[in-house]
Parts: C-alpha cells; sequence; structure tokens
C-alpha cells in the first residue's frame, strides 16, 4: 500500500456503527480480551499488560468533562465491537485528543472501524464544540493510517521514537483535524 489515501465523504445517517457510552460491564463483553491481546495493544498508546482492575481505573479516568468514552456496536445487531475515546478535551482552546480500536476481530476490515471514527470526531465538534481533534498513529499501523486519511484527517508530522512496542521503539505520525476540516467535507 503506497501514497495517502483520498478522503471519503461519510453519511451520519448511514452509519452500520453507533457509539453509546461505554459501561463498566462492557470489561467483561470483550473489552479485557482485546486489551490483553497484542495483536491489538502493540499499536495501542495504553500498552500491554491490561488487568480489569486497571481497565476499571481507565474507565473511571474517561468521564467527563476531560474525557468522553464510547462503545462502538454495529447497528445490524447491537454487537459490541469496539471502543471509542475522546480525552485531553480542552474546553479553552477546544481541542482533543483521541483513541479508537475495533476489538472484535470478525468485525475489522470492513469500513466499521473508519465510520466510527468519523462517529466520534462528529460528536466532537458538533456536539462538544471541539474546533480540533488529533492523534498519533505508529508507521506500521497501516489500517489506523489508512482510516484517518480516509475520514480527512491532515498529517502534521512525524514523532521519532514514540512507541515502545516492547522490542522497540517506532515512529508516529502525528494527525489532526479542524472543524472547518470536517464541514468542507462532511457537512
Ligand atoms: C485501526 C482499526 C480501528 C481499523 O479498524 P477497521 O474496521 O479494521 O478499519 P477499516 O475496515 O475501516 O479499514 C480502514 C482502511 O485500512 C485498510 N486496512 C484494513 N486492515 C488493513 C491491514 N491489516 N493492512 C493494511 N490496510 C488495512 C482498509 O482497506 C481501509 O482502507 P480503504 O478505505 O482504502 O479500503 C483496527 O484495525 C484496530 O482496532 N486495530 C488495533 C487497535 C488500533 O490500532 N487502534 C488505533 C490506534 S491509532
Amino acid at each position: 500500500m503506497t501514497g495517502a489515501a483520498p478522503p471519503r465523504r461519510f453519511a451520519a445517517d448511514r452509519l452500520r456503527v453507533y457509539l453509546r457510552p461505554i459501561e463498566l460491564a462492557d470489561i467483561d463483553r470483550g473489552w479485557l480480551a482485546w486489551m490483553t491481546d497484542p495483536q491489538i495493544t502493540r499499536h495501542l498508546m495504553s500498552g500491554p499488560n491490561q488487568t480489569r482492575e486497571s481497565l476499571t481505573a481507565y474507565y473511571h479516568a474517561s468521564q467527563p468533562p476531560k474525557a468522553r468514552m464510547f462503545a462502538i456496536c454495529r447497528q445490524a445487531d447491537d454487537r459490541y465491537v469496539g471502543n471509542a475515546r475522546l480525552h485531553a478535551v480542552d474546553a479553552t482552546h477546544r481541542k482533543a485528543s483521541y483513541g479508537w480500536l475495533i476489538g472484535d476481530k470478525a468485525s475489522q476490515g470492513q469500513g466499521l472501524g473508519s465510520e466510527a471514527l468519523f462517529a466520534l470526531v462528529r460528536h466532537g465538534f458538533l456536539a462538544l464544540g471541539l474546533n480540533r481533534v488529533s492523534t498519533s498513529v505508529a508507521v506500521d499501523n497501516l489500517a489506523s493510517l489508512r482510516a484517518q486519511e480516509r475520514v480527512g484527517f491532515v498529517r502534521e508530522g512525524l514523532l521519532r521514537d514514540y512507541l515502545w512496542t516492547g522490542e522497540r521503539f517506532v515512529d508516529a505520525v502525528q494527525f489532526a483535524m479542524l472543524r472547518r476540516d470536517f464541514d468542507a467535507l462532511h457537512g
């Protein structure tokens, strides 16, 4: 896969996923299993070795006003397939960071992650009034890099040695989207 993927326009009323507030019970519905799967955690800033206790603490640290955390569910059958979170919500500068995952492997690679990312940033801009949302993605996380580009995120730079995989440091790409970028593409 070479070159940047052109952004797509997403229609909010035709998404195959929806976001609902995360619940502590989601830890046993899949969240803990995903967060102890090295194939998933190797790309995440939160890192490996998560436990029920660490996820419970993460849940409590992900509440408003500094964060909003959601379960990603399929419209077709309400199946819980992943998590999406806005964090470091800064009301003064109207910005936030975000992270997300499709942990249910049977649901990966079908465009659901891209749709969930769109739903998350839409919530940030329209419901929370943010002006900027940003994240960093490991350079070897091809699905995530591609999804950011499809949703219309702009590459702002390269963060050297940004993640420790357990074996080595990897660089990460800094991505951001502004409200005006969102309106121009999806409005
Ligand atoms: C990143 C992640 C959320 C993407 O979810 P997904 O539902 O599988 O992604 P999508 O199906 O929307 O695919 C997004 C794009 O990546 C491409 N893609 C998917 N899997 C890929 C892979 N393994 N290698 C290369 N490209 C891939 C898709 O073809 C699509 O590109 P396209 O629009 O040009 O066809 C999911 O892979 C995941 O949870 N990974 C582990 C956790 C993680 O990395 N979270 C993000 C941290 S920044």
